[in-house]
């Protein structure tokens, strides 16, 4: 068993990117998954997890707690240690500092050194109190219709307060700071900020060995997170400017020799000029489509009216991939389902008072 920090303020949403590194996600507090398996290769790349640990037990959040927990532990390890607590949002009170000095006597006890800088073994300690939103992580919170799920506090939620220990396994990587889309050689406003467009890229499919398309590529801010993971990736846009706009930003971020900080050797890339409702690819060509439709006026809209557009670019998207990931400023559920797709999930995103985003996970049905 597996203990999942997530990041963010969205928990379910977090959740589900997570699966795309790790099976059997379930959320046991505000702030804390658990899971059956990990790949830590992905956990690296995620947005919304901050670290995986081989979980050694769960407790009440409180000290005694976490002390019982490690007491009963048989310890299968040799070397140094250091420990690391988080109370999740404050919410429980408990002093992480005196947790990680009452933990760390108990390994010493046992004949452990406590290596403070680069120890052999990070334990884990993790607090957290507050409401667990019903359904878990799959299924729904409270929904708004149409399958979407807000991130409002949920009525029906279960007051929880847990304590959980482990043995850090994997951490992902925080350098999204260094790819603000204002920063990048090619900015245009409506980029998407890479931490969203890193998880989308990640629910999409994007790893090693998969091909990942955004046929509405704009600045190329999924396509550089999707490459980042290693995956391949290909981009279309309608306008001459934003092809050649995300070609700089891609061959920028993806045709570096510095080593990816992720560990995974960077996806190769492909962007061209090109109408997303009529792609110039092969049924089946890729792994997975994630697009960030045009909102309203924000974006060039040449030839179609909006709503044919979003449906046409479904209809591709549903032709050239089995998976999709659409970002948009409403819902468009019918429309995804009139071009065959399922809605497996969807997620509401306040991105800030006046703007909220949408996000549908799509699998085509089976015929
Ligand atoms: C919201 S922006 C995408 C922003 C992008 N995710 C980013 O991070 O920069 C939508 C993009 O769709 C493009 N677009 C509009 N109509 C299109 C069409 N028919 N085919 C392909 N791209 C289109 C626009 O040029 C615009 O760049």
């Amino acid at each position: 068993m597996y203990l999942l920090e997530l990041g963010g303020e969205d928990d379910a949403f977090a959740a589900r990117e997570a699966r795309s590194a790790a099976a059997g996600v379930d959320r046991i507090a505000p702030g804390l998954a658990v899971a059956d398996a990990t790949v830590p290769e992905r956990v690296r790349g995620l947005a919304y997890t901050h670290r995986a640990s081989e979980c050694l037990g769960r407790g009440e959040a409180d000290l005694a707690s976490a002390r019982a927990i490690l007491e009963a532990t048989a310890i299968d390890r040799t070397g140094s240690v250091a420990v690391r607590g988080t109370d999740v949002h404050g919410s429980t009170g408990v002093s992480t500092e005196r947790a990680e000095r009452e933990l760390g006597q108990i390994l010493v006890d046992r004949g452990f050194t406590v290596d403070l800088e680069d120890p052999d073994h990070l334990l884990r300690v993790v607090f957290s109190e507050g409401i667990l939103e019903s359904g878990g992580e799959s299924s729904g919170r409270r929904s708004l219709g149409d399958g979407f799920e807000s991130s409002d506090d949920d009525p029906d939620g279960e007051p929880v307060s847990v304590c959980a220990l482990g043995w850090l396994v994997a951490e992902s990587v925080r350098d999204f700071g260094t790819r603000a889309p204002t920063d990048k050689p090619f900015f245009q406003p409506g980029s998407m900020d890479p931490l969203l467009a890193r998880a989308v890229a990640n629910v999409a499919g994007a790893r090693q060995g998969a091909t990942i398309l955004d046929p509405m590529c704009g600045t190329g801010g999924v396509l550089v997170e999707a490459g980042l993971v290693g995956a391949d990736v290909i981009g279309t846009d309608a306008q001459a400017k934003m092809a050649a706009g995300a070609r700089e930003n891609l061959r920028h971020f993806l045709e570096t020799d510095e080593p990816s900080p992720t560990g995974v050797t960077r996806g190769s890339w492909h962007v061209g000029r090109g109408d997303a409702t009529r792609l110039p690819l092969a049924n089946d060509a890729v792994d997975g489509v994630v697009f960030d439709a045009p909102y309203g006026r924000q974006s060039k809209i040449d030839t179609h009216r909006l709503e044919d557009l979003v449906a046409g670019a479904l209809s591709e998207a549903h032709r050239v991939a089995p998976r999709a990931v659409v970002i948009a400023d409403r819902t468009w559920a019918g429309e995804a389902r009139a071009a065959g797709w399922k809605l497996e999930s969807a997620f509401e995103r306040h991105v800030h008072r006046s703007l909220t985003r949408y996000v549908m996970v799509l699998e085509r049905r089976s015929k």
